[in-house]
Order: structure tokens, then sequence, then C-alpha cells
């Protein structure tokens, strides 16, 4: 290499450093950036679990990429395999009245699950299923980096706190991982078996927003 070559590649290198520097890493790396449409894409044809040969398509989550909060629940159902969206179902309808009562829209707030894709006839997703998908949600979690998560029943708490305690006792009380706040709640279909738990729902609900500074 010439001398001006190797002069001209040292100068770009010391530039892309300085860039660096100042967190401009995806001119640095000459990677693509990581986004959540370049990881929806990559897990679209999805085959790490047997749930790929049942489901219909992926259930990646939706809303807004830089929402203050998430909502994790716990693994797509019928209506949401047939869509491929997120509590579209009954529960789905109740999630939605619960985020309008927090004062937001869908399109606000980010939702997931942990797992992407439904379990046959809706059975409790198994712990090798969850163990599976997490790296996809703490990666949607790490793009999207929220304030609060509302983990929605004991799939996701259990999930996200890494621990078996009942989510009746997990619920209310905020747990801080990596900087983000969890709250722990009733599932929205538990709460349509259960409507008398709805005021233990709005009070973390309340708390959210309390945190969020929208309360
Ligand atoms: N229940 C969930 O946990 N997630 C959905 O997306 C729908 C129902």
């Amino acid at each position: 290499m010439s001398d001006a070559r190797s002069e001209a590649l040292a100068a770009a290198r010391q530039i892309l450093e300085t860039e660096k520097a100042f967190g401009v890493s995806e001119i640095v790396s000459g990677e693509k950036k990581e986004t959540l449409a370049s990881l929806e894409a990559e897990f679209k044809n999805c085959a790490l679990c047997a749930l790929s040969q049942t489901r219909t398509q992926v259930v990646f989550g939706s809303g807004n990429p830089r929402a203050g909060l998430m909502f994790v629940g716990e693994a797509p159902g019928f209506d949401e395999d047939r869509q491929g969206l997120p509590f579209v179902g009954a529960a789905g309808q109740l999630l939605t009245k619960m985020i309008q009562a927090m004062k937001l829209r869908r399109e606000d707030v980010y939702i997931a699950n942990c797992l992407k894709c439904r379990p046959p006839g809706n059975r409790n997703p198994l712990p090798t299923e969850i163990a599976t998908c997490h790296p996809i949600l703490q990666r949607q979690i790490q793009l999207i980096r929220p304030k609060v998560i509302c983990a929605l029943g004991k799939f996701a708490a259990q999930t996200l706190l890494k621990t078996e305690t009942p989510i009746s006792r997990l619920r209310g009380r905020f747990v801080e991982q990596g900087g983000v706040k969890i709250m722990p709640t009733f599932h929205p279909a538990y709460l349509l078996r259960n409507p008398a738990d709805k005021k233990l729902a709005w009070e973390d609900l309340k708390a959210i927003m309390k945190e969020m500074g929208t309360l």
C-alpha cells in the first residue's frame, strides 16, 4: 500500500474512532444497525422451536419503537395468530381499554409477548419455548429502552423477573432491572374471568402513570 493510501486510511480510521467516541456506532462498525424492523425480519421465518410447525405466522409485536411504556404478555392466541398482531382478541380489547384509561393510545406504547408464536389450542407456554424465545424479547427491550415495562400475568412477570413467585404476590410493586422499571399486573384474560380484580390492576396502572409522570 502506498504511503498516501495508508495515511488516508489512518485519517479515516481516526475520524471513525472519534465518531465512535460520540456514539455514532453504526458508522464505525460498518455493520447495519439493528432496528425493530431488522429484528422482526430476522425472525419472520423463525424455526427455533416446534411452535413454528403449528403457527400461522410469527407475532413479533407492535407499537411505538420509542415507547416509554411497553406491555409484555404471554403468547399469541387464535386471533393474534391469524392477524399477526399482539392482543387483538377479547383480552386485547380489554388491554386497549386499560391503555386508554391511562390516557394513552395503543400507538403510544409497545406491545409484545414472551412467545412470538401461538401454542396450539392456546395451551400454556413450555419452559423450553420461553427460554428459546426470550433472547428476542430481550433484544426488543434493548432496542425500545422503555422506562417502564408492564408485565401482564404470570408468564411475563416470572420470565422477566426470573422468579417463580405467584403473580398475586408480584403484582403492584416495581422491580428495577437494567434501568427499566418492571410492574407486574394481572393478565387481561384473567381479569375477564375475575372482574373483581380489575380494581387491583387499576392500582398497578396508576402506579405506572405516577412513575411516568402522567398522573
Ligand atoms: N394473550 C397474550 O398474552 N398475548 C396476546 O397477544 C393475546 C392474548
